[in-house]
């Protein structure tokens, strides 16, 4: 397992030195990205092909998007796979999201070695086909890192995730329940909140995605539909994030003085 866990660890560093990005400003400051998979549905129509091709092609592209994130120095990345309104989809997608999800687990499992990351699975895994969840809660089990995550959300809600916050908070016995007790009750809790969000499929909205660890991230919309998202489109995000001035309502240093 340790030859293996080498192994992977070579092929990981040939990789990123071979593809050295440089962005002007680039700082280290992008350390963690939000990104709402959006799209595989117009994708697949546009070619005549079902919903569920769209989520298949969708899927192929997650892994040049994390070696991307890899290579840009962001350790932290949370995937918006399926929502807890996303249930109300036709019974035949649902199932088709959730074998293929499962199918890709496999895939998902080797990133996981290969970038010495943990994966965790957030929202609620309970409604979760019996297979797919404990397939997932033994991908969390591989690996601990704190400083490398990948945050696969499943089942998930902004606004679920904050009322399971304060009511853990409580139980906890905060009285008051303060903002530091409610992130730290998050299913993010071990990730910086997004420096960056991307959407994908070109719809100005946040979808109950990370409502409140978005407070001020950046936002970043392309009409790219998802499967046609990669590496390129993600250095652009990444440009555009470090030319954009973060204040969090205060002001810009040279600002202050005047
Ligand atoms: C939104 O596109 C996409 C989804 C609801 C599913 C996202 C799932 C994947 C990318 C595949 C698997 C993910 C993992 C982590 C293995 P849409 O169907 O709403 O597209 P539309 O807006 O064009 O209809």
């Amino acid at each position: 397992m340790k030859k293996q866990f080498a192994l992977l660890r070579k092929v990981r560093t040939s990789v990123a030195k071979k593809s050295e990005i440089n962005i002007p400003g680039a700082d280290g400051r992008l350390q963690s990205v939000g990104i709402i998979m959006d799209g595989n549905g117009r994708w697949a129509k546009a070619r005549g092909l079902s919903r569920s091709e769209g989520h298949k092609a969708g899927a192929k592209v997650i892994e040049d998007v994390i070696r991307t994130l890899n290579d840009l120095g962001v350790h932290h990345v949370t995937l918006y796979a399926f929502s807890t309104e996303n249930w109300k989809r036709p019974k035949e997608e649902v199932d088709g999201i959730m074998n293929l999800i499962y199918a890709y687990l496999r895939r998902v499992k080797e990133i996981s070695a290969e970038y010495e990351t943990s994966v965790r699975f957030i929202g609620d895994k309970s409604p979760l086909p019996k297979r797919l969840r404990e397939k997932c809660i033994e991908i969390e089990n591989m690996s601990s890192s704190k400083t490398h995550i990948i945050n696969i959300a499943l089942n998930y809600g902004g606004r679920d995730e904050i009322v399971r916050a304060v009511n853990e908070a409580i139980r906890e016995g905060c009285n008051p329940v303060t903002e530091a007790d409610i992130s730290r009750h998050l299913y993010t809790s071990d990730s910086p909140d997004p420096d960056l969000i991307i959407r994908t499929g070109g719809d100005l909205r946040i979808s109950n995605f990370m409502i409140w660890q978005s407070a001020y991230s950046e936002l970043y919309v392309t009409d790219t539909l998802w499967p046609d998202f990669g590496r390129e489109e993600l250095i652009k995000a990444a440009e555009e994030f470090y030319k954009r001035k973060r204040r969090y309502g205060g002001l810009n240093p040279e600002d202050e003085a005047k």
